[in-house]
Formats: C-alpha cells, sequence, structure tokens
C-alpha cells in the first residue's frame, strides 16, 4: 500500500525541508556574491517565480496522480499506453542522481557536522578547537575523519527514515523546519545590529547589472547568458529537482490538497532562506572587510574567521552551523526516499531493509568518490577527481536532463490529466502553465546543455 501524509503541513514542510539545504545556505550566497549581487538575486526571482515553481508544482501533481514508485508512475498514469523507454530513461536517471548526489551531499554535510561539534566545544569550554583554514584544509585532507562524520550524517538519516513517511520524514520536518526558522531570524536580527553590515545589504540588493554584461556600451549576451544558466541551474538545484523528489513526496498527497496553494508556499520559503541566508553570510563578511567572492570556501574559511571577530561570536558560530546541519539533514532524507520506496514497492523490501540498501549504497560511493577527492585514489574522469566530477556531471547535465524528460512527459503526455487534477480554473494560467511545461522549460534546458 502507497503511504500518505498526515496532514497538509506535514508535506508543506516535508517539501520545504527538501528544498531548502546546502544549496541554499552554502551554495546560493557565493553564487550571490560571485556574480553581482542584487543582479544575480533578480535573475534567479526570475528563474524560480517563472519556471521552477510550475516545474516544482507539475512533478507533485504528477507523483500525485501516479501514486506509485518512480518507475511504474509513467505506464500507470497513462494506462499502459506509454513506452517502456519512458520508466527506463527516467528511473535510471533518477537512480543515478540518487546515489552520485547523495554522495557528494554526505561529504559535505559531513563537514557541517565535524564544525557543530567544534564550536559546540569551544562554546562550552569543553576544548577550544581553532575554526579557521587549518581546520578545513585539515579535514579536507583527512581520508578518514570525513568518512567517520559522513557515516554518522548516514546513520541519522536512516534512523529518520526507518520510521516511515508520517513518523519519520514528516515528523521530523515538522520539529526541525520551524527551528530552523528561528535560528534563521535570530541571525539575520543579530547581524542587523553588527556596524558595518549594512554595506552587505546595500550590495545585496542593488543589482550591479555590468555583473550581468548590461553596460552602457553594449550588451554582453554570453555574459547574461552564463549567469542565467546558473541562476537557472541553482533554482533546478534548490528546488530538488531532478531527482524524483517532489514525484515521491506528491504521490503520498492525498486528493483534496490544493498543490498550487502548497507549491507556492515552498517555493516562498526556499526563496526566503536563500534570501535570509545570504543577508546573514554577505554582510558579515562586509562588515569585516573580506572578499566575499571566495566559492565554496565561504560558509567554511571566511565566515568562521569572521564569527571569531565578532562579539558573541562563539554562539554565532554555533548556530549557524547547526542550521546548515539540520537544512541539509531534511535534504538528505528526501534524496534516498524515492530509492527506498522504489525498493519497498518493487523488489518488496521491508522499510527497514530499503532504508540500509539506500544508506549502505551511499557509504561506499561516497568512500570511493572521498578517497578521489583526498588523492588516495588516482582515479579522474575529464580531468576532475571523482568528487568534482559527480558534482559536475549531475549538476550540469543529469538533473537537468531528467527535468526534461519529465517536462516532455507531462507536457506532451499527460498534460490534461495534470490540468485537471490541479483544478486550474484561470484560462491565463492554465495557458501559461502549459506554455512552461511543454515549450519554454524544454528549450531552456536544452540551451543550458548547448552551453554547459
Ligand atoms: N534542494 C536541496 C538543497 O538545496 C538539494 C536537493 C536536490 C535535495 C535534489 C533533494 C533533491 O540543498
Amino acid at each position: 500500500m502507497h503511504t500518505h501524509w498526515g496532514s497538509k503541513l506535514g508535506f508543506v514542510l516535508a517539501t520545504a525541508g527538501s528544498a531548502v539545504g546546502l544549496g541554499n545556505i552554502w551554495r546560493f550566497p557565493y553564487l550571490i556574491a560571485q556574480n553581482g549581487g542584487g543582479a544575480f538575486l533578480l535573475v534567479y526571482l526570475l528563474c524560480v517565480g517563472l519556471l521552477g515553481y510550475f516545474l516544482l508544482t507539475a512533478k507533485i501533481t504528477f507523483g500525485r496522480i501516479a501514486a506509485t514508485n518512480f518507475i511504474d508512475g509513467f505506464q500507470k498514469v497513462t494506462n499502459g499506453a506509454a513506452s517502456r523507454l519512458w520508466s527506463r530513461l527516467g528511473g535510471f536517471l533518477t537512480i543515478f542522481n540518487v546515489f552520485f548526489v547523495s554522495a557528494v551531499y554526505v561529504v559535505v554535510i559531513g563537514w557541517t557536522l565535524s564544525y557543530v561539534v567544534a564550536s559546540a566545544q569551544n562554546l562550552i569550554g569543553f576544548s577550544s578547537v581553532a575554526i579557521d583554514k587549518n581546520l578545513f584544509e585539515t579535514l579536507t585532507a583527512s581520508y578518514g575523519t570525513q568518512l567517520f562524520w559522513g557515516i554518522l550524517c548516514i546513520v541519522v538519516t536512516s534512523l529518520i527514515l526507518i520510521r516511515g513517511v508520517k513518523g519519520g520524514i514528516e515528523k521530523t520536518s515538522l520539529y526541525l523546519m520551524p527551528f530552523l526558522f528561528l535560528l534563521l531570524i535570530f541571525m539575520v536580527a543579530w547581524m542587523f545590529m553588527i556596524p558595518g553590515s549594512e554595506k552587505g545589504l546595500k550590495f545585496l540588493f542593488t543589482p550591479n547589472w555590468a555583473d550581468l554584461g548590461i553596460t552602457e556600451s553594449g550588451f554582453d549576451i554570453h555574459k547574461l547568458a552564463h549567469v542565467a544558466l546558473l541562476a537557472l541551474g541553482q533554482a533546478i538545484y534548490s528546488l530538488s529537482l531532478g531527482m524524483g523528489v517532489c514525484f515521491i513526496y506528491g504521490s503520498y498527497l492525498k486528493p483534496n490538497t490544493d498543490i498550487k496553494k502548497s507549491g507556492l508556499w515552498v517555493v516562498i520559503l526556499d526563496t526566503l532562506v536563500a534570501t535570509l541566508a545570504s543577508m546573514i553570510v554577505v554582510p558579515a563578511v562586509f562588515a569585516f572587510g573580506l572578499e566575499s567572492n571566495q566559492g565554496p570556501g565561504l560558509s567554511f574559511i571566511t565566515l568562521p574567521f569572521v564569527f571569531s571577530q565578532m562579539a558573541g561570536g562563539k554562539i554565532f558560530m554555533f548556530v549557524f552551523f547547526l542550521l546548515l546541519f539540520v537544512a541539509a539533514l531534511t535534504s538528505l532524507i528526501s534524496i534516498y526516499e524515492p530509492v527506498i520506496n522504489l525498493l519497498i514497492e518493487r523488489k518488496g523490501l521491508s522499510r527497514k531493509m530499503a532504508t540500509m540498501c539506500v544508506a549502505g549504497m551511499n557509504v561506499i560511493l561516497s568512500a570511493v568518490v572521498l578517497a578521489s577527492f583526498t588523492g588516495h585514489l588516482s582515479w579522474t574522469i575529464l580531468g576532475k577527481n571523482l568528487f568534482d566530477c559527480a558534482d559536475y556531471v549531475t549538476g550540469s547535465y543529469t538533473m537537468g536532463l531528467m527535468v526534461l524528460i519529465y517536462c516532455v512527459f507531462m507536457g506532451w503526455k499527460i498534460w490534461p490529466q495534470i490540468r485537471d487534477n490541479l483544478k486550474i480554473k484561470n484560462k491565463i494560467f492554465e495557458n501559461y502553465f502549459s506554455f512552461v511545461i511543454k515549450i519554454l522549460s524544454p528549450i531552456i534546458l536544452v540551451l543550458l546543455f548547448i552551453m554547459a
């Protein structure tokens, strides 16, 4: 029997929990900082509002209509008329993405957990660990330490998932998401009080058009396209599209939930967290006169330095990494769920067994990509170590490809069902919705591949 959520709120918070993750708090602030502040924010908001919302809502609806696992779904909604190629392709890509995204995700969430513990030690005065560049370099060079933290995160995730959709995923989200918002608001309020932070806020909310390639002397289309694709890729990642999560979370929905509204909530919460996280990270860095365009090291090197200079910095440091960890945990949970559900429904495994299989696979793949990352394994693909390669291939190609396949299927095979199930009444809304799914998204995604 395919299960159901206990409540609408549970569904919204679980889906928002999936969406809000490392992408919002770790990745988004550095993308903004590197790409023109307010200008990037604006392009991102356009991507989310004009495309992301519709893709998310459609995928949730497809899931609800199918009410089964992501492989049988294609046949079920067409009464067996859809070619097997759809489920083979969709199924293969989902499994590929789930395993390779989680392999990378676990490493980063492991770093986060180790920072939570180190900053907690400093806070209670139990010991004193200098949280700085050195710590990050030592951590990322050590295979054993990273694997240890990664496996610990996998164990926590599995313990939650074993308890089921309602008792595990939903209950955890009902507690953790409000907690996450409290932490965020606390940090933003504190940041406002720090002298010099207004420079960062100004940078965030005043678009620098030159960074988009728009200057008085002309218009650099390549630059603009580059930023737009970056923003769209981030929107797809942040809204958890491209891994079967929205589909499977939608499949647990009851018929009376208004997906248009719930989807809107998820998109708003996700975008709000990304914006608030940037309002913490970017001003913090500006207030201390540091460079904010540091890329991935921003959260793990620059920010700890900033916190260590601030009054009350020990508390701030702990709260920030706790926030990052909580956000990432609810995302990792969601990444496992599509495959767990598949193993239960297609292979007849118990939930416990299915969770252990996915977790075991995650341990193995993380161990391999990590070994390549630390240089213990000399394999490279496309000139990259396996960690960077997995991140690059899923982020630039396979997640987008999966969204493309779903778009074509939903737009050209089952659009009337999606429309009716969503109960769309407004004609303009309906026309725009079908235009986005059938034409606009596929074209943009194909362009994305060509340019990538
Ligand atoms: N949305 C998550 C984040 O922002 C990542 C994620 C992608 C989770 C795809 C599930 C599926 O970190």
